[in-house]
């Protein structure tokens, strides 16, 4: 197997050149008893324009139909090929094999349960952050009153909130994240970020003090060690380290160690 270190040294194509790709995938499928972690290498004609998603396809389609992983969008909306692309987590339908060397090494995200192969369960992580989080507006009344949702609010407010909801829970963040990978329970810059949108919201009836309830241990916003991968590798590039640094010094501010 190549060095990821190596691979990212390779240089990407030239313009309109056509090079055999050699894509090496983690393949384990922890449902079968008999499989075991390994890595299968395919060689593989690279196409104008191919971007991960064409590749993987034609793999399955021409090589080996074996092969498991998850795209549903193919437009990098639905967050759901985030896979390790040679050592960095990313969006395999957002990226052209044109710039990446002609060795290609995938593995799928850790921290998240797998699957099999590139497919992991990002939504069983995100569904217990989010009801840990309460990730939702709460509003004062029991019932959901429909014309309040639609309130105005000021547009630079409502840019602000957008800004922070674009996220697409890929997962990124969180599989680039050492202390994702020690504490089981740290909520991830995607929590995090989702605390930040939601003080925000002028229809959430939460304070400060709620918010920050949620957030002020080790599993929150404490846990976090400044790593700042998660800024670095989102693909909706999200201010995730500005809004983490602000929520940590105001929560110091208040009093919260
Ligand atoms: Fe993905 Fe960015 Fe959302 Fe993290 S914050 S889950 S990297 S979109
Ligand atoms: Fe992790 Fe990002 Fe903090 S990578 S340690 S959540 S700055
Ligand atoms: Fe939806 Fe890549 S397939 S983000």
């Amino acid at each position: 197997m190549t060095e990821p270190v190596a691979i990212l040294r390779q240089a990407p194509a030239a313009e309109g050149q056509h090079r055999k790709l050699k894509i090496g995938i983690l393949r384990y499928n922890p449902q079968e008893p008999e499989s075991v972690p390994h890595m299968q290498t395919y060689d593989l004609e690279e196409a104008d324009g191919m971007t991960l998603f064409i590749a993987l396809n034609e793999i399955r389609e021409t090589q080996d139909a074996s092969l498991h992983f998850d795209f549903v969008c193919r437009a990098g909306i639905c967050g759901s090929c985030a896979m390790v692309i040679n050592g960095r987590p990313a969006l395999a339908c957002r990226t052209l094999t044109k710039n990446l060397g002609p060795e290609i090494s995938l593995a799928p995200l850790p921290v998240f349960e797998l699957i099999a192969d590139l497919s992991v369960n990002t939504g069983k992580w995100m569904r217990a952050m989010s009801e840990r989080l309460e990730g939702w507006v709460h509003m004062k009344e029991k019932e959901v009153d429909l014309s309040r949702i639609e309130e105005r609010m000021e547009p630079e407010l409502a840019q602000q909130i957008y800004e922070l909801d674009r996220c697409i829970e890929c997962g990124c963040c969180v599989a680039g994240c050492g202390t994702a990978r020690m504490r089981e329970d740290f909520v991830g810059a995607v929590g995090l970020n989702k605390i930040a949108r939601f003080r925000l919201d002028p229809r959430d009836t939460r304070g400060d003090d709620d918010f920050y309830e949620l957030i002020g241990d080790d599993n929150g916003v404490f846990g976090c060690m400044s790593l700042l991968a998660c800024h670095d590798v989102c693909p909706k590039e999200l201010p995730l380290a500005t809004q983490i640094a602000f929520m940590r010094r105001k929560m110091v501010a208040m009093g919260w160690k």
